[in-house]
C-alpha cells in the first residue's frame, strides 16, 4: 500500500492525488482520502485506481482543506472494495488513519473492543488499530501521540501509520515498523508518504523514520521523533534527497516500463560509473574495500531475493561460482527465513532488492546477522530499509523503477554483481591482470549493446502480433541463460496474464515437452557461446513437435536461423555478460504482448510493486 498525507498552508487535496498516483505502484486496488477543513472530516473512498477516487471525490465531498490523508491499497484483510479502502475511521468519527502493512494479533483485539461496545464496517486489521488507538485515549486519558504509541506497544506486525484526531486538528501523528515511511520538510508544512516520490517538488529534506519510531508532526513545531517502546526521544537525521521529478515522471514514453526499458543503457553505465576503471585496471567499490577480507575469506556466498531480484540472484551464481570460484546458494528469502538455515560467521549473505522494502528479504537479512553472518545489500532505493540494515552494500543506480514488472533494475543488479565478482576474481588470483582488463574492457562495451538490442524493437512487436493470443508460452536458455529464461516467463505472465514457465533447456525433456504442440511458442535463448550446440539439439527437438521457435541469437548465427520460426540477434558477448543483452528482447515481447491484450502494463491486476508484508 501507498499512503501520503499533507499538513500546512497549501491545498491538500491536489497534492494527496498527485501523490497518491505516484504512489500507486506500491498497490491499486483500492484507494482514499480525508480532508479535514477546519471544522468537519470529508471522506471518499473507492474500488479501483486513484483515477476513479479522484472522479468520486470530486462529485461526493468538498475537496478544500489544508490537512488530508490519502492510501492507495493493496489488499491483505477483506476484498477490495469501498468499505475496507482506507482512510479507517474510528467509533466517534474523530480519529482518521492510513496504514501500509498487516496487524497479525487483530483478531484478538478486534474481539476486546468488540466486548467493549466497538462495533466494526470494514475487515479490515487498519480498523481495529484505529478504534484501539481510540479506546486507549478514553480509558487512560491520553493525547493522541501517547495513544498511538501505547496502542502500537499492544500490537504485533507491521506498520506504517498516519493518524490524525479532530481534537487535535494541527496535527498529525506517524510511526513506523517494517513499512517505509518518509516526512517531508517545508517551510511551516509537512508531507508525510511511504516515499519521497509524493513531495519531491516541494522539498529536497526529508526524515526516513527508523523502525520503532513515532513522530509528531505539527506545522510551526519541530519534530518530535520518539521509540515506541522504552520512550526515548529520538533526535532525526534530515536527509538531502537525490530524486528529480524528471525521473519519475514518463518523459514522452507511453509507459514506465517502456521507458525504463529504454534507459537501460544509460542505467548499466550508471551504475558502474566511478566504480569500473578500465584504464587503471581497477573495480573500487567502497562497500567491497572496506570488507574485502570478508569476501575472500568467505566460505561460501548465500543470495536472498524475491521475485526478478531472486532472478538476478541466479545470474549472479553463475557469475561468482565462475569468475570468482566461490561456492554461491541462491534462496528465496521467504523461503530462507523460516527454515532454520546452516549460517555461519564465515558465510557472506548478499541481500538483491530494488526497493529495499521487501518484507521477506528484510526478514532474511535480520536472521542471518543473528546467526553472525555478513550482510551486503544490492539496492537501487536509497536510504530503503534494507540499504540501512545490512552492514555494507552497493546501489545500483538505476534511478526510480516506477513500473511493477522490474526491467532496469534487473539488469542493473547483474551489473554490480559482475563488477563485484570480478573484483573478487582479481582478488583471489582467479584471474590474470590481463583476462581482468580484457572483462573490464566488455563490460564497459555492454551499454552499446543492449542499445543495440533494443533495434529490434519493432521485429519483437510483429512477433508479438504472432503470439498475443497465446494461452502458454516455455522460455528455454542454458548456463547463464537459463535465469534469464526464468525472467523472461515471469515478465510475460506479470503483465499479460498468460502462463508462462521457464526451465533450463535440457530440462525440457523431463516434463514440458508434453505440452509443446503447433499451439506453443517456446522462446530459446540460444547464444553461440555456452553449450551452443546442446541448445540447438534442444530445439530441434522442439521443432519435431510442431512447437513454435522464437529464438534470441546472437548476430550472426546460421544453424539455429535455420530451425526457428523467429529470430531475434543482439550483439555477441563473452558468456558471463550475456544475460545483460538478452534479456532485453524478452521484455521488449512481454510489452508489447501485454500491451495488445489490452493489459495495464504498469500496474498489472494483483501485484504490488513494492511487497512490505511477508
Ligand atoms: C514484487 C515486484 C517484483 C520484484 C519483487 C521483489 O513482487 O512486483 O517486480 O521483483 O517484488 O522486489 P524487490 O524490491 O525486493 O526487488
Amino acid at each position: 500500500c501507498g499512503i501520503v498525507g499533507y499538513i500546512g498552508p497549501r491545498e491538500a487535496y491536489p497534492i494527496l492525488i498527485k501523490g497518491l498516483q505516484r504512489l500507486e505502484y506500491r498497490g491499486y486496488d483500492s484507494a482514499g482520502v480525508m480532508l479535514y477543513d477546519g471544522g468537519q472530516i470529508h471522506l471518499s473512498k473507492t474500488k479501483g485506481k486513484v483515477e476513479d477516487l479522484k472522479k468520486r471525490a470530486e462529485q461526493e465531498i468538498p475537496t478544500a482543506g489544508n490537512l488530508g490523508l490519502g492510501h492507495t491499497r493493496w489488499a491483505t484483510h477483506g476484498v477490495p472494495n469501498d468499505v475496507n479502502a482506507h482512510p479507517q475511521v474510528s467509533n466517534s468519527g474523530d480519529l482518521v488513519i492510513i496504514h501500509n502493512g498487516i496487524i497479525e494479533n487483530y483478531g484478538a483485539i478486534k474481539k476486546a473492543l468488540q466486548d467493549r461496545g466497538y462495533t466494526f464496517q470494514s475487515d479490515t486489521d487498519t480498523e481495529v488499530l484505529v478504534n484501539l488507538i481510540e479506546e486507549v485515549k478514553k480509558s487512560e486519558g491520553v493525547k493522541l501521540g501517547k495513544a498511538v504509541q501505547i496502542a502500537l506497544n499492544q500490537v504485533y506486525g507491521a506498520y506504517a501509520i498516519a493518524v490524525f484526531d479532530r481534537n487535535k486538528p494541527n496535527e498529525i501523528v506517524v510511526a513506523k515498523l517494517g513499512s517505509p515511511l518518509a516526512i517531508g520538510l517545508g517551510e511551516d508544512e509537512f508531507f508525510v508518504a511511504s516515499d519521497a516520490s509524493p513531495f519531491i517538488e516541494y522539498t529536497n529534506n526529508a526524515i526516513y523514520l527508523d523502525d520503532g519510531e513515532v513522530a509528531i508532526i505539527r506545522p510551526g513545531k519541530e519534530i518530535k521523533l520518539r521509540k515506541v517502546e522504552g520512550d526515548t526521544v529520538v533526535y532525526p537525521n534530515i536527509m538531502e534527497l537525490q530524486m528529480s521529478l524528471e525521473e519519475i515522471e514518463k518523459g514522452g514514453y507511453d509507459h514506465f516500463m517502456l521507458k525504463e526499458i529504454y534507459e537501460q543503457p544509460r542505467a548499466i553505465q550508471d551504475t558502474y560509473r566511478g566504480r569500473l576503471l578500465a584504464d587503471q585496471g581497477l573495480v573500487r567499490m567502497a562497500g567491497i574495500d572496506n570488507h574485502l577480507e570478508k569476501f575472500t575469506n568467505a566460505d561460501r556466498i548465500i543470495i536472498v531475493a524475491c521475485g526478478t531480484s531472486w532472478h538476478a540472484g541466479l545470474v549472479a551464481e553463475y557469475i561468482f561460482e565462475d569468475l570468482a570460484r566461490i561456492p554461491v546458494e541462491v534462496e528465496y528469502a521467504s523461503e530462507f527465513r523460516y527454515r532454520n538455515p546452516v549460517i555461519t560467521p564465515n558465510d557472506v549473505v548478499i541481500a538483491i532488492s530494488q526497493s529495499g522494502e521487501t518484507a521477506d528479504t528484510l526478514a532474511a537479512i535480520k536472521l542471518a546477522k543473528e546467526k553472525g553472518a555478513f550482510v551486503f545489500g544490492v539496492c537501487n532505493v536509497v536510504g530503503s530499509s534494507i540499504a540501512r540494515e545490512t552492514h555494507a552494500g552497493a546501489y545500483t543506480h538505476a534511478g526510480p523503477e516506477i513500473g511493477v514488472a522490474s526491467t532496469k533494475a534487473f539488469t542493473t543488479q547483474i551489473t554490480v554483481l559482475t563488477l563485484i565478482a570480478l573484483k573478487l576474481a582479481k582478488e583471489k588470483g582467479v584471474f590474470s591482470e590481463s583476462e581482468f582488463h580484457e572483462m573490464l574492457t566488455q563490460l564497459e562495451g555492454v551499454p552499446a549493446k543492449v542499445e543495440r538490442a533494443l533495434q529490434s524493437n519493432d521485429l519483437i512487436e510483429a512477433i508479438a502480433e504472432v503470439y498475443k493470443d497465446s494461452t502458454n508460452c516455455l522460455y528455454l536458455g542454458r548456463g547463464y541463460n537459463f535465469p534469464v529464461a526464468l525472467e523472461g516467463a515471469l515478465k510475460l505472465k506479470e503483465i499479460s496474464y498468460i502462463h508462462a514457465e521457464g526451465y533450463p533447456a535440457a530440462e525440457m525433456k523431463h516434463g514440458p515437452i508434453a505440452l509443446i504442440d503447433e499451439m506453443m511458442p517456446v522462446v530459446v535463448i540460444a547464444t553461440r557461446k555456452g553449450h551452443y550446440e546442446k541448445v540447438v539439439s534442444n530445439i530441434q527437438e522442439i521443432k519435431s513437435r510442431q512447437g513454435k521457435i522464437i529464438a534470441v541469437v546472437f548476430e550472426g548465427d546460421e544453424s539455429v536461423k535455420e530451425l526457428a520460426d523467429h529470430v531475434v540477434e543482439v550483439p555477441a558477448t563473452s558468456e558471463p555478460l550475456s544475460p545483460l543483452v538478452t534479456t532485453i528482447p524478452l521484455q521488449l515481447l512481454s510489452y508489447h504482448i501485454a500491451l495488445m491484450r489490452g493489459c495495464n502494463v504498469d500496474q498489472p491486476r494483483n501485484l504490488a510493486k513494492s511487497v512490505t508484508v511477508e
